[in-house]
């Protein structure tokens, strides 16, 4: 394959080493998985993998529905944990520090002793095979016990980022009607507790289905503890035993959901099941992370987000690396800390997104400067198109030009990476995510899904199901069979806009739905619209994403008022933002806040964010308007 214009071919040294060496080896890889995607991945499956029992069907479609590895028993927690004991297990799983300072260091044969003490407890509380749990927890080992002891038994989990508030954690623990919640006093966040069990109590008030909650001990603060409901986990766990087995279970169990925005106000609960998922994570991490057992690897994400869940724990842990977990924020105390970080465990692979690459890049190169970066070997990012300007810092003053960038493209419901280079092949065009790894069928298309010429932008769509793809939403299939595969019948439907080059790489150039990517956090404008409108003043709201150098993207809501004033517009405007923190999560409250008499509205009644949209980009309107109920409203609002 031929690599035109202005390109980063992979340095010899690297290829050298590299899982996958250069561009024949990845596509000899791409068509062996195009030719017989079955056999490509049951070969696969059975190497990487330990499983009790073989499938008796590699894949089974009944659109949009799949099934893959179909009778096949493994464990993700067995994967993860005891198939590395032998000859691994004092390998350090996890360097974790806390924003204080505490340092820990958890081998493979401490981490598999606490994850089986931790589903001795939940056993011993009646949890097993079939039940859900909610997980709501900081950046503490804690948090991957937890879900490693869900798994280990077969409880669905669903992590709920710390930042999300009580709110947010209340529709989350409705919406898969689970009994249990897992929880912390608190966590440390920029030298502040964030007090998890207050806001679990108030979530609660509301929550029936709660039965128990398990409540860590992280920061010592007092906290309210409501008898026959909560307990310690310190207590529970006393006189618990160190063994408990894995529990083999189908390849298409349940692993986990986790929600996510859509386009309308509710979340949408991903399903994932293990197998498949497990699959293409341990993949992905051989692939495009070329892992090898020297590396520590730091994926400096939360494992609140998919990126956590695919590349703090299932993926790194099913390959027995050493991972660093961080619990804070990248200023506390300094701007330095993820350069000591880095400089203090040698790390030699980080992960990042673009949106904490300009945040770092912003603060100057003294910085990084101040330490020692040799250790790294390769970089990656995730979560939003990375803009030159940021690829080129990273490159040049992190990985000091010697580090491949990988820019990996994927979404919660594709469960793990899907177009990205391969750091020991894939010549590297800064901002785009490149080609499709081997069994990813991806195109772009028209609407009526025929693809479109090199260089015109289209939807991206993958054309053939995958092993870690989603299996549907929680409790919504119409919805799953909606949202994903009708928009353009007969493929998977991304929401992602693309274009191919000359080359066939693909660059992505954002959402095409309502959807508003903000710090690679992904928030929908229907939620923040009706998260607005419950406030008692707000008569209409509609949400827009506008450009912004740091964060990608930034919210922008128009309000129209009930009532006719006065105002202190800038009071309110700072009430609305707190109150969207509330409802949703601080990371949500909007940027910007603008009051209007009106709407933008067609005949039908439908708000016309596209005229809005086109007014915080371009201050102007210029599409078609003749649907507008009201022109005069759209004057109004450009002045
Ligand atoms: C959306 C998925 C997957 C983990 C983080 C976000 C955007 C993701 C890239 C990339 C351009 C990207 C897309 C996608 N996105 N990675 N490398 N280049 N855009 O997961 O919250 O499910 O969001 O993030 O728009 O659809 P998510």
């Amino acid at each position: 394959m031929h690599v035109q214009g202005q390109a980063y071919a992979p340095a010899p040294e690297f290829v050298a080493q590299a899982n996958v060496p250069g561009m024949e080896s990845y596509a000899d890889l791409y068509r062996r998985a195009l030719e017989s995607p079955e056999r490509f991945w049951a070969e696969l499956a059975a190497q990487q993998l330990h499983w009790f029992e073989p499938w008796k069907e590699v894949f089974r479609w009944n659109p949009p529905f799949a099934q893959w590895f179909v009778g096949g028993k493994l464990n993700a927690a067995y994967n993860c944990l005891d198939r590395h004991l032998g000859s691994n297990g004092d390998k350090i799983a996890f360097l974790w520090e806390g924003e204080p300072g505490e340092q820990r260091r958890i081998t493979y044969r401490e981490l598999h002793r606490q994850v089986c003490r931790f589903a001795n407890l939940l056993k011993k509380l009646g949890y097993g095979t079939g039940d859900r749990a909610i997980i709501y927890m900081p950046m503490i080992p804690e948090l991957p016990v937890a879900m490693l002891a869900c798994a280990r038994l077969g409880i669905t989990h669903s992590v709920v980022f710390a930042g999300f508030s009580a709110e947010a954690l209340k529709a989350r623990i409705q919406d898969l009607g689970a009994p249990l919640v897992i929880t912390a006093d608190g966590g440390y966040r920029r030298a502040k507790e964030i007090r998890l069990k207050d806001a679990t109590d108030e979530a609660l008030r509301e929550c029936p289905t709660v039965r128990h909650v398990i409540v860590y001990r992280r920061t010592g603060s007092p906290v309210n503890m409501q008898k026959g409901r909560d307990y310690w986990w310190h207590e529970l766990e006393a006189g618990v035993e160190d063994e408990c087995p894995a529990v083999p279970l189908d390849a298409e169990h349940p692993l986990f959901v986790l929600y996510t925005s859509g386009t309308t106000g509710r979340p949408k609960g991903i399903l994932h099941t293990t197998g498949g998922y497990l699959l293409q994570v341990t993949l992905t991490m051989r692939w495009v992370f070329d892992i090898k057992p020297t590396d520590v690897y730091w994926c400096a994400a939360d494992i609140g987000w998919v990126t956590g869940h695919s590349y703090i724990v299932y993926g790194p842990l099913s390959v027995g690396a050493t991972s660093v977990l961080y619990e804070g924020a990248p200023d506390t105390p300094s701007w330095s800390r993820w350069w000591q970080i880095v400089e203090r465990y040698r790390v030699t692979i980080l992960y990042t997104s673009p949106t904490a690459i300009r945040t770092l890049l912003r603060q100057g190169d003294e910085w990084p400067q101040r330490h020692d970066l040799s250790s790294l070997r390769l970089l990656g990012s995730v979560g939003e198109p990375i803009n030159p300007a940021a690829w080129e810092w990273y490159y040049r003053i992190i990985g000091k030009g010697r580090c491949p960038i990988v820019d990996t493209w994927w979404q919660t419901e594709t469960g793990a990476i899907m177009i990205s280079p391969m750091p020991g092949a894939t010549p590297l065009k800064p901002g785009s995510a490149t080609l499709p790894l081997p069994g990813v069928v991806a195109d772009v298309v028209d609407q009526d899904g025929q693809p479109v010429p090199p260089g015109q932008e289209g939807f991206l769509v993958i054309r053939k199901p995958w092993p870690s793809m989603l299996r549907t939403i929680w409790g919504d299939p119409e919805r799953y069979r909606q949202q994903y595969w009708e928009r353009i019948p007969g493929v998977y439907f991304t929401g992602d806009a693309a274009r191919r080059d000359e080359d066939g790489y693909f660059w992505i150039l954002g959402r095409v739905d309502d959807v508003i990517n903000v710090s690679g956090h992904r928030l929908s404008t229907m939620e923040l619209e009706s998260a607005l409108v419950k406030h008692p003043l707000v008569a209409e709201a509609a949400v827009v994403g506008r450009p912004d150098e740091l964060t990608g993207q930034a919210i922008c809501a128009f309000v129209s008022l009930k009532g006719s004033g006065p105002w202190d517009y800038d009071q309110l405007a700072a009430e609305l933002r707190d109150w969207v923190a509330r409802e949703i999560g601080k990371f949500a409250r909007p940027a910007e806040i603008r009051f209007v008499e009106a709407l933008p509205k067609t005949r039908s009644g439908k708000i016309m964010r596209r005229l809005l949209r086109e007014i915080v980009t371009a201050r102007e309107v210029t599409g078609d308007v003749t649907t507008l109920e009201d022109f005069g409203v759209i004057q109004r609002l450009i002045r």
